[in-house]
């Protein structure tokens, strides 16, 4: 798939997700490969040209995460050409506008979901962010508030009559959880209403999923957010059995997979910022295991990165001998 001179191979595309979507998660993920597009967790437009790329956690980042999409919160049309000049200036890949998320407090800011609710205003946003960038331009929505397919279809259409160059679709109504079944479906209806590539987004955590959800949406491509932090080899998987990429495929020890997080946070981030998220991880790749929420609330009740990294480890001797005894080399290499 291509969008204006970004290539995305394979089309599959990493969903931006506050304190999870950084750059040691990231780092994680282009060890398995699989990943067309990354991605950084939203960020708040008012406040980007401001930020310290060398200090905020939002902004770090290595040369070899590429190619890189920024997501912006807007709430407000006077934010966004002096968000996207900080984004040139970061030399972003990709510029996404989140109009999906829907938690209250980014409601209140007037971003995120709220932004379905004005259409005026999301058309001046990207009336701008068009004029201001000649980057990809993309856009993620949720399915709207209640299920409305004039409204909907209008929505989507007008997107891309201002310049959006690609669509993910998180296939959930705003106020439906992550435990309600996503609506694939009804990512068909937008592939059928728009002629750009549309993303499907939602619960797909294994190649069956995304096999499945490929076939019921008709989508041009998957974006994957909690999968990635629960099996971060899923992309290099989808890769090879969806898509026919030649990425070998390796034995995962979890361990060792955790490991490497861990290292790669205490590389990337000042010591204070570490320990938020390796639990918002731990909280996704403890599913790996039966006794997993044992993993979760030891590492949820550490005081330092140190103590929780010890107290995986203890876990993994209790839980995972095998792991352990295989990782054995790289458990002990790594930096905490
Ligand atoms: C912890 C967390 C943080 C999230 N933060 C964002 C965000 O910053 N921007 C956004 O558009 N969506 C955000 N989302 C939604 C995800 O991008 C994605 O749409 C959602 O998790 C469904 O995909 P999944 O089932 O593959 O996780 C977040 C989701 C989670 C779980």
């Amino acid at each position: 798939m291509k969008i204006k001179n970004l290539h995305l191979a394979p089309p599959l595309l990493l969903a931006p997700m506050a304190g999870l979507t950084h750059s040691a998660l990231r780092t994680l993920l282009l060890q398995f490969g699989g990943v067309g597009l990354l991605s950084t967790e939203m960020l708040a437009a008012r406040k980007l040209p401001v930020e310290n790329k060398h200090i905020s956690p939002f902004l770090v980042r290595t040369e070899q995460e590429r190619p890189l999409s920024y997501q912006l919160l807007v709430g407000a049309a006077e934010d966004v050409a002096p968000a996207l000049e900080a984004l040139h200036r970061l030399q972003a890949d990709a510029v996404d506008i989140n109009l999906g998320c829907p938690a209250p407090k980014v409601r209140r800011s007037g971003g995120g979901s709220s932004l379905m609710d004005t259409p005026e205003l999301v058309r001046e946003i990207i009336a701008i962010a068009r004029k201001r960038t000649a980057l990809p331009l993309t856009a993620k929505i949720r399915l709207g508030e209640s299920f409305s397919e004039q409204r909907l279809q209008s929505f989507c259409q007008m997107l891309e009559g201002e310049g959006i160059d690609l669509l993910t679709v998180h296939a959930r109504l705003r106020k439906e959880a992550f435990c309600r079944k996503p609506h694939w479906e009804w990512v068909a209806k937008v592939k059928e209403w728009v002629d750009i590539p549309v993303i499907a987004n939602g619960s797909i955590f294994s190649v069956a999923d995304a096999k499945k959800c490929l076939q019921i949406s008709n989508a041009d491509g998957l974006m994957i957010g909690r999968g990635a932090a629960s099996t971060p080899w899923l992309f290099a998987d989808i890769a090879r059995e969806v898509y026919g990429f030649d990425i070998p495929k390796v034995r995962i020890c979890l361990p060792v997979v955790y490991a490497d997080f861990v290292t790669a946070l205490v590389q990337r981030f000042v010591p204070e910022r570490r320990l938020g998220r390796l639990k918002e991880f731990t909280h996704y790749f403890a599913e790996n295991y039966f006794f997993g929420h044992r993993l979760a609330c030891d590492v949820q009740g550490a005081d330092s990165v140190e103590q929780a990294w010890q107290r995986a480890y203890a876990f993994f001797q209790r839980n995972d001998a095998e792991g352990v005894a295989e990782g054995e080399e790289s458990l002990a290499e790594v930096i905490v």
